[in-house]
């Protein structure tokens, strides 16, 4: 069992996968600065894995782009035990924001995963995996989408996103040693099956499946559908939605591959290879909740595909994982956290 740091572990993704490594025995020290992720998630994390699981879990707040915190978070771990693997999440993912601010999203993503890194390099650990997203594929040329898809994103975070993905890529060839995983991920949706935890986006959720649970907890009165004139089975644009706790467990399937396989960079689409449109989403969480969802198709959202679905084949080779969890699994357990925390992790 290894001794991990995970940056951004307060926050949607990262609190999942905290439950998942802990519960298959890792130590962990999560440095989080609560941009986008909240205390009472860890806290609620270390509820469910137990007080042996608590145990094995340290919190450091601070920030990726300080190399202080860095230091403190790579010495935070108990009886000095060196961190021999980085999983990271920490970073700005809303793309309306990148397109207002790119200087944040720059600074955050790329600079932050720099300094990151270079603490790496100071501290001796070379092994990390990598949040990275199938937005690097902008427009795609061809669904389901393969790991050899050109690269080609559209917007500022798509681009910081593929600038760190490159930057690894050089990291892992100027020097032996770095074994890292690129992981792209298509559209994380769903809960913890306990409702303990789940995605608490900051102020109007961008994303449709949290629009959809706070229109159901009557936070929102309607969900709008952007086109209903796409080329799809329904008109309504088509994504690969995935159980947040499949990714999790994608997370914890290619960090013990790094740590016993040591390839030196692996890039691996995380997605389910099944495509649902934003119509079947919404009658699928309508069965869910037993409520009825209002809805009302509005103009397209610049910037969107019809479809984007991943070919996720390479995973399951090189990592004998794949999802299984299904579109009803992800609406009953994204209903259960938003119907037991309807305001989310604030009070
Ligand atoms: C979006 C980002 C993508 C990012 C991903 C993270 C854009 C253009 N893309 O992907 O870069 O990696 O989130 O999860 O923002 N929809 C509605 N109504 C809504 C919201 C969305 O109809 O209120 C539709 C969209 O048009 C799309 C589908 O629902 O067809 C999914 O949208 P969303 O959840 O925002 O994800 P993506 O656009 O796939």
């Amino acid at each position: 069992m290894a001794q991990l740091l995970i940056t951004g572990g307060a926050g949607f993704i990262g609190s999942h996968t905290c439950v998942v490594l802990l519960e298959a025995g890792h130590s962990l020290v999560v440095l989080d600065n609560y941009s986008n992720g909240s205390p009472e998630a860890l806290q609620r994390v270390a509820s469910l894995v137990g007080p042996d699981g608590a145990r094995r879990l340290c919190v450091v707040e601070g920030d990726i782009r300080n190399p202080s915190d860095l230091e403190r978070a790579f010495h935070a771990a108990p009886a000095g035990a060196p961190v021999e693997a980085v999983v990271h999440f920490a970073g700005l993912k809303a793309v309306g924001d990148s397109v207002n601010d790119p200087l944040t999203y720059w600074d955050v993503n790329v600079g932050g995963s720099r300094s990151l890194l270079a603490a790496m390099q100071r501290q001796g650990c070379r092994t990390l995996v990598f949040s990275s997203s199938a937005t690097v594929y902008g427009f795609p040329t061809q669904v389901p989408i393969a790991e050899t898809a050109p690269v080609h994103p559209i917007n500022p975070y798509g681009h910081s996103k593929a600038a760190v993905e490159q930057l690894l890529a050089d990291l892992a060839a100027s020097e032996a040693g770095w074994r890292i995983a690129r992981l792209r991920y298509f559209n994380p949706v769903g809960a913890h099956p306990s409702g303990a935890i789940g995605e608490d986006p900051l102020g109007t959720p961008n994303n449709l499946f949290p629009f959809i649970t706070q229109v159901a907890v009557g936070r929102r009165p309607v969900v709008s559908v952007f086109g209903g004139d796409w080329p799809t089975q329904d008109g309504t644009g088509v994504r690969d939605y995935i159980h947040v706790m499949d990714l999790a467990e994608g997370h914890g399937a290619a960090l013990e591959h790094l740590l016993t396989q040591g390839d030196t960079l692996l890039t691996l689409n995380l997605g389910s290879g099944q495509g649902h449109s934003v119509l079947e989403v919404l009658r699928c969480f309508e069965t869910a909740c037993g409520r009825s969802i209002p809805h009302q198709i509005v103009a397209q959202r610049p910037g969107d595909t019809a479809i984007t679905v991943a070919d996720p084949s390479r995973a399951q080779q090189v990592l004998g994982w794949r999802t299984q969890r299904s579109l009803r699994q992800i609406c009953e357990d994204g209903w259960a956290w938003q119907r037991a925390n309807p305001q989310g992790y604030r009070p």
